[in-house]
């Protein structure tokens, strides 16, 4: 007998050797949807040509059942390969003039950051880090937000929930304080499907994320959801036949490329709601607590006081005598995989590092002991 509680390891393929607390990274495929995917890979290498002349009815279709489970408009959702994707398709269309400011916070994704360096470096902006603490909470945030926005500001880009420090933001505020001196926002939402429920009704100019995370889908598998304000002017990165289609079939496809990841992705969201999500989300919120207590008291530290933590993921500090550089942190990692047989992340942030612990349908406290029992040694 299963129940919500009951962790179902034997739904994926994970290597059983390991354990697996890194779920948001790169997430992980459901064996059912792998083989979805795989007799979609083979039917079209059976004739392409009639491969290719389903796609866009069946793209189409699964366009739409992604865009019911995230109760958005479908008119204004259209398919991207991630929340990069998205992110850069939103700052390729919006206005950025030159003297202009793109506002970001010291949360914002490495990548994300990067796109928003290039934008202003081709308008001649500059990029602007609002410092938001680690424990603040949603008044703070948005007060420090209010304050840095001035008659400059081109746009906000703000994650929904944060890579490094796991930390939900008050989307909902922010846009409506944002949108009271009209600057557009976009929200980079990556890490929002499957924990956030309706995470794209917050009225933001632009909301991208990912399925491929939290909701078990094929990698190469998001969303952009476009205001209507801004669907005429929405064009994906690649130039292809669909470029005077209208939004948002004009992202279905972009040129030869294998759609089998969308075509799927729908089997794995199946696949939660028989998994009992949200009530499942829940039990892994209470379980990742635990989970972060235990490998803290073996860490001697503690974790941190991250005023809305995602629900499935926390950080634990790591000793201070651990000061992880980029450097440091990847190798760290490896070790871990190599030598303890445990797939972890590290993050930094405000000179602090920690681990940053997920728990997925797959995981059990015991994983988690696990790590607690062999961490400590591989940081002597
Ligand atoms: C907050 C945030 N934004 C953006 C991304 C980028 O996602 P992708 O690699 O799917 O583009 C990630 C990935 O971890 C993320 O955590």
């Amino acid at each position: 007998m299963t129940d919500h509680t009951t962790p179902r390891p034997e739904l994926w393929s994970l290597d059983p050797g390991q354990v697996h607390l890194n779920h948001g990274s790169f997430g992980a495929v459901p064996v059912r949807t792998q083989q979805v995917q795989a007799a979609l890979l083979a039917e079209a290498d059976t004739n392409p040509m009639r491969w290719f002349r389903s796609v866009g009815a069946r793209v189409a279709a699964a366009r739409l059942e992604l865009a019911a489970y995230l109760q958005t408009d479908p008119a204004g959702f259209t398919l991207v390969p991630n929340a990069s994707a998205g992110v850069t398709a939103a700052l390729t269309t919006l206005p950025i003039p030159a003297g202009s400011r793109i506002l970001l916070t010291n949360h914002t994704y490495g990548a994300v950051r990067f796109a928003a360096q290039r934008f202003a470096r081709l308008n001649g902006a500059e990029v602007v880090e609002v410092a938001i603490p680690l424990e603040a909470d949603d008044e703070s945030v948005v007060a420090a937000i209010a304050a840095a926005l001035d008659d400059r500001t081109a746009v906000f880009v703000v994650d929904q929930i944060s890579s490094a420090t796991a930390m939900t933001f008050p989307i909902a505020r922010l846009v409506e304080v944002c949108h009271a001196v009209d600057v557009p926002v976009v929200v980079d939402g990556a890490h929002a499907p499957a924990l956030i429920d309706a995470p794209a009704e917050h009225g933001a100019d632009f909301w991208t994320g990912n399925f491929h995370k939290w909701p078990c889908t094929p990698r190469g598998t998001a969303g952009l959801v476009v205001a209507p304000k801004w669907r005429e002017t929405t064009q994906p990165l690649v130039v292809s036949w669909s470029e005077y289609g209208d939004l948002p079939e004009r992202f279905d496809q972009q040129a030869t490329n294998d759609y089998t990841a969308w075509i799927a992705a729908p089997e794995s969201l199946r696949l939660l709601a028989e998994l009992e999500w949200p009530r499942r989300l829940q039990h892994l919120s209470t379980l990742v607590d635990e989970a972060a207590l235990t490998l803290a008291k073996a860490l001697g530290t503690g974790v941190a006081e991250v005023a809305r933590p995602a629900a499935t993921m926390r950080l634990v500090e790591l000793p201070s005598a651990v000061q992880l550089t980029q450097e440091s942190g990847e190798a760290l990692k490896e070790r871990a995989s190599r030598e303890i047989g445990a797939e972890i992340t590290v993050t930094g942030f405000d000179g602090r590092s920690f681990v940053r612990l997920s728990a997925h349908a797959y995981n059990s406290i015991r994983d988690y002991e696990i790590l607690s029992e062999r961490l400590p040694r591989l940081l002597r």
